[in-house]
C-alpha cells in the first residue's frame, strides 16, 4: 500500500450544482479509418508511416480504436457513463481532405452530424475541438504552422464546421494544447510533423496558432453567436512549476518556467497587457542578441493584433496532468537557440512523488489546486472547464492506481473551488477509451473503458476506475 494514498485528505463537498462531467477523447487518438470514405491524409497518417521507430510499440493510428465504426456502441457506453458532455475533436482531413474549403467531404461532416445527434438524443451535450494536432498533410507541404496564411485555412475550416454542426454545438474549443503542436511539433521535432528548428519554428507556430484561434473566435462572435447561442475557447495545459529551492533565483525561475510554457500562450488571450509575458519577451530577445539575430526570435505582434487577440474567450479551457520543481540556470553557453535556453530553468521531479505508466508525469495533486489559484490570480475570474485530466498505465482492468489519482486531484479541484473561490464549472476525464497515446502508441493507457488492441473488434471493458467516475457522477462528491 502506497502511504501518500493514506494521507491525503479528501476534500468532502460537493460538487456544485450547475458542476459538468466529462470525458475526453481526440480524432486521430481514437477514430481509425484513416483512409476511408474520402478522408485525407494528415501529418500523423504520414509520420507514423515514415518513422514508425518513433512510436514506442511502432504502431499507428490507422484502426485505433476503430471509433468510426462504432458510433452507436460508443454513445451506448458513454451513456452508460451518465456523462454530462463528451469532448471529442474533428478530423480535418476527414472533413476537408486536401485542407482548403475547396472540396468537402460529404462522408466526413455525415459521421460528425451521426456523432452529435447520437449524443444529444442521448442527454450528453457535446464538446467539440476543433483541433487536436492531426494538421491536413496537405497543408504541412506549406509549412502548416510555420506559414501564417494558415490563418485563412482554419478559418475557412472553421466557417464549415459552424454551418455544418453550430446549430447543435454549443462547446467550441478551438485548439487543444498549442505547446504540443509548436514546441514538440516544430521545435524539438518529437512529435508530428517532426520539424527540429527550437527556439526559432515553435515560436513561428505559437504566433500563427494565436492569430487563428483570434480569427475563428471573431468568426464565430461577429457571424454565428447571435442566431447558434455558443461558447467558444482554446485548451492550453499546463504543468505546475515548483521551485525546487526557496531561494530567490529559483522562486523566480519556477515563476518565469510557467509564463514560458503556459503564459506564452496564455497571456496574449487573458492577460491585460494581451501580449507575452514580459519577462519571456526579454530573455528571447536578449539571447537572441547574443546569438547574433538583430531581432528577437519571438514574433512580435503589432498593436491591432494585440487588440484583435486579446479577450477572445468565453471559458479557460485547461488540461492539467502533473507538476516539476523548477531551479534556475545560468546563462547557457551560445550555440543553437532554444526555448530551454531562452527559458534558463531545469525541471525535475522529486524522487518522493509516485509514478505514472508515461516518463513525462509523476501524481502531485497539490500543483492542480496551485495552476487553477494562479490562473485566477493572474486572469481574474473566469470560468474555467478543465477539458482533460487522468492517469497512465499499463493494461489492466482493476486499476487502483487510476481511482486514486482521480480521487486525489478531484480532491484538489474542490480545494480550488472551496478554499479559493476558483470558478471550476466542469471537469473532463482523460479519456474515455484507451488509445493511441501518441509516441507512447498503444503501451501506455488512459481510458476508464480498456480496449482490447489484437482483437479485431477492438472490444471494451469498463476498469475499476469507470465504476468509481460513474459514482462521483452519481454521488456528487467524491467517495472515499
Ligand atoms: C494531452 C493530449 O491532449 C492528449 O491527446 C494526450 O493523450 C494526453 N495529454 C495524455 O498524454
Amino acid at each position: 500500500m502506497d502511504t501518500w494514498r493514506q494521507v491525503f485528505a479528501i476534500n468532502e463537498n460537493k460538487f456544485p450544482d450547475d458542476f459538468l462531467f466529462g470525458t475526453a477523447t481526440a480524432s486521430y487518438q481514437v477514430e481509425g479509418a484513416w483512409n476511408t470514405n474520402g478522408k485525407g491524409e494528415n501529418i500523423w497518417d504520414r509520420y507514423t508511416h515514415q518513422y514508425p521507430d518513433k512510436i514506442l510499440d511502432k504502431s499507428n493510428g490507422d484502426v485505433a480504436c476503430d471509433s468510426y465504426n462504432k458510433l452507436e456502441e460508443d454513445v451506448r457506453l458513454l451513456k452508460n457513463m451518465n456523462v454530462d458532455f463528451y469532448r471529442f475533436s474533428v478530423s480535418w482531413s476527414r472533413i476537408l481532405p486536401k485542407g482548403f474549403a475547396y472540396q468537402v467531404n460529404a462522408d466526413g461532416i455525415r459521421y460528425y452530424n451521426n456523432l452529435i445527434d447520437l449524443l444529444i438524443s442521448n442527454g450528453i451535450t457535446p464538446m467539440v475541438t476543433m483541433f487536436h494536432w492531426d494538421t491536413p498533410q496537405n497543408l504541412e507541404y506549406f509549412g502548416g504552422f510555420t506559414n501564417s496564411l494558415i490563418v485563412n485555412w482554419f478559418e475557412e475550416y472553421a466557417r464549415i464546421l459552424f454551418d455544418n454542426f453550430g446549430d447543435r454545438v454549443k462547446f467550441w474549443i478551438t485548439f487543444n494544447e498549442p505547446k504540443q503542436t509548436c514546441a514538440e511539433g516544430y521545435g524539438i521535432g518529437t512529435k508530428a510533423p517532426g520539424y527540429k528548428l527550437f527556439g526559432i519554428a515553435d515560436y513561428m507556430c505559437i504566433h500563427n496558432v494565436l492569430k487563428s484561434h483570434a480569427r475563428v473566435y471573431h468568426l464565430y462572435n461577429n457571424t454565428y453567436k447571435e442566431t447558434q447561442q455558443g461558447k467558444i475557447g482554446i485548451t492550453n495545459d499546463a504543468v505546475w512549476s515548483e521551485p525546487k529551492t526557496q531561494s530567490v533565483e529559483d522562486v523566480e525561475a519556477a515563476e518565469r518556467g510557467l509564463l514560458f510554457t503556459f503564459g506564452l500562450y496564455t497571456d496574449p488571450i487573458y492577460h491585460y497587457n494581451g501580449d507575452y509575458p514580459q519577462v519571456v519577451k526579454e530573455f528571447v530577445s536578449a539571447r537572441s542578441k547574443l546569438e547574433g539575430f538583430s531581432y528577437s526570435r519571438l514574433p512580435k505582434f503589432t498593436p491591432e493584433e494585440i487588440t484583435y487577440i486579446k479577450g477572445t474567450y468565453d471559458f479557460f479551457g485547461l488540461n492539467h496532468y502533473t507538476t516539476t520543481l523548477v531551479n534556475n540556470v545560468d546563462p547557457f553557453p551560445i550555440g543553437d537557440p532554444s526555448q530551454i535556453k531562452d527559458a534558463r530553468i531545469r525541471t525535475s521531479f522529486s524522487p518522493s512523488w509516485p509514478k505514472t505508466a508515461s516518463s513525462w508525469f509523476k501524481v502531485v495533486p497539490w500543483g492542480f489546486t496551485k495552476v487553477l489559484k494562479w490562473i485566477k490570480n493572474r486572469y481574474g475570474d473566469i470560468d474555467i472547464y478543465v477539458t482533460e485530466n487522468g492517469y497512465s498505465d499499463h493494461e489492466c482492468l482493476n486499476d487502483q492506481e487510476r481511482i486514486n489519482y482521480y480521487k486525489q486531484y478531484l480532491s484538489a479541484l474542490l480545494d480550488a473551488i472551496y478554499d479559493h473561490k476558483v470558478n471550476v464549472k466542469g471537469y473532463a476525464a482523460w479519456s474515455f477509451l484507451d488509445n493511441f497515446e501518441w509516441n507512447d502508441g498503444y503501451v501506455n493507457r488512459f481510458g476508464l473503458y480498456h480496449v482490447n488492441f489484437s482483437d479485431p473488434q477492438r472490444t471494451r471493458t469498463p476498469k475499476a476506475s469507470l465504476y468509481y467516475f460513474k459514482n462521483i457522477i452519481k454521488n456528487r462528491k467524491l467517495i472515499k
